[in-house]
């Protein structure tokens, strides 16, 4: 569902709700979209009349630190007015549903929705229920995307590993089955034509196979790093998972933690991503998330520019 109602008639990007069958062109469009964005990201000026007189509003059902902040900072920084709109001291803790509080902020005159919410598909149905000319974009929903984190893990890879992802070989490790940042990197990695992508984490905690097409699932961490360009690294959801799923948060560090004896294994000029929030000491060691191959800020950092360029592109 969320594939075919984010185009317009007209084959224009009108929503971003997934990665999920978009190609190399658009992807990539986007990417270099984001690299145009990036000097006027960081405190510029030159893009604020863009999209002067426009507003942006972040609808979160569930919490966030950097994304919600980068897309407003983003929206800021193209000019317009932005709306936090703050869902636990509202009305909808009275009751009321998402798609009329959605229809309640629209008709103040909103034309861009950044939506989080705890369900899979969620934004998807709030979109459907949008007037035709409001956009809106994914910030997160359940465990099934979150588009703009797939792009912005792309942004830092272009950047620190080049734009061939078919000389690539990226490893995504932890909790999968959880992690809707997980599965917009492999839409992404997919598309782009990344040479090999390998997975690996508790069989307990792995998606289904067709969420894992095309990757290789290695079994042992130490096997599964060996030689990898790339490490991304996932937090485990404990406030996801029934209890149980895990025997102990220090097994799991011990069969799944990137320490720096792992990371040796690695590539030597390897990089480590992490979305964000870490639990350092559970799925990466304190020492690697702010060792010299650590990319995670990077990755905040290109948070902006991507945001910036997929408001423009769905308001262009
Ligand atoms: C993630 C999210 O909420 O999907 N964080 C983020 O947006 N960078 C990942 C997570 O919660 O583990």
């Amino acid at each position: 569902m969320s594939h075919a109602l984010q185009f317009a008639d007209d084959g224009r990007l009108r929503h971003l709700l997934t990665l999920d069958g978009l190609d190399a062109g658009r992807v990539n469009g986007l990417l270099e979209r984001a690299e145009q964005m990036l000097p006027h990201a960081h405190a510029g000026t030159a893009l604020r009349r863009r999209h002067a007189g426009r507003t942006l509003c972040t609808l979160f059902f569930e919490a966030s630190t950097r994304t919600r902040s980068s897309f407003q900072l983003a929206a800021t920084r193209l000019g317009m007015d932005v709306l936090n709109f703050d869902v636990a001291t509202s009305s909808t803790k009275k009751g009321e549903s998402a798609l009329d509080t959605l229809k309640t902020i629209e008709a103040m005159g909103v034309d861009v929705f950044v939506i989080r919410h705890a369900d899979d598909g969620a934004v998807a149905a709030l979109a459907a229920g949008a007037n035709p000319g409001t956009r809106v974009i994914n910030a997160g929903d359940g465990r099934a995307a979150h588009p703009t984190q797939g792009l912005l893990d792309m942004l830092t890879l272009r950047q620190h590993k080049g734009a061939d992802f078919a000389a690539l070989k990226v490893l995504v490790a932890g909790d999968l089955l959880h992690s809707r940042v997980a599965r917009s990197d492999l839409h992404a990695l997919r598309a782009l034509g990344c040479g090999e992508i390998r997975v690996c984490g508790p069989g307990n905690l792995l998606p289904d196979a067709d969420t894992l097409r095309g990757c290789r699932v290695v079994e042992r961490f130490d096997d599964a790093i060996a030689g990898v360009d790339v490490a991304i690294m996932l937090r485990l959801q404990r406030e996801r998972m029934e209890q149980g799923l895990v025997a102990s948060l220090e097994d799991y560090f011990r069969d799944y933690g990137l320490d720096p004896r792992r990371l040796a294994l690695a590539a030597p000029d390897a990089i480590v991503m992490h979305p964000g929030p870490m639990n350092r000491g559970i799925e990466i060691d304190g020492a690697v998330a702010d060792g010299p191959q650590s990319r995670v800020l990077a990755q905040v950092a290109n948070g902006l520019p991507v945001r910036m360029a997929v408001i423009d592109a769905l308001l262009s």
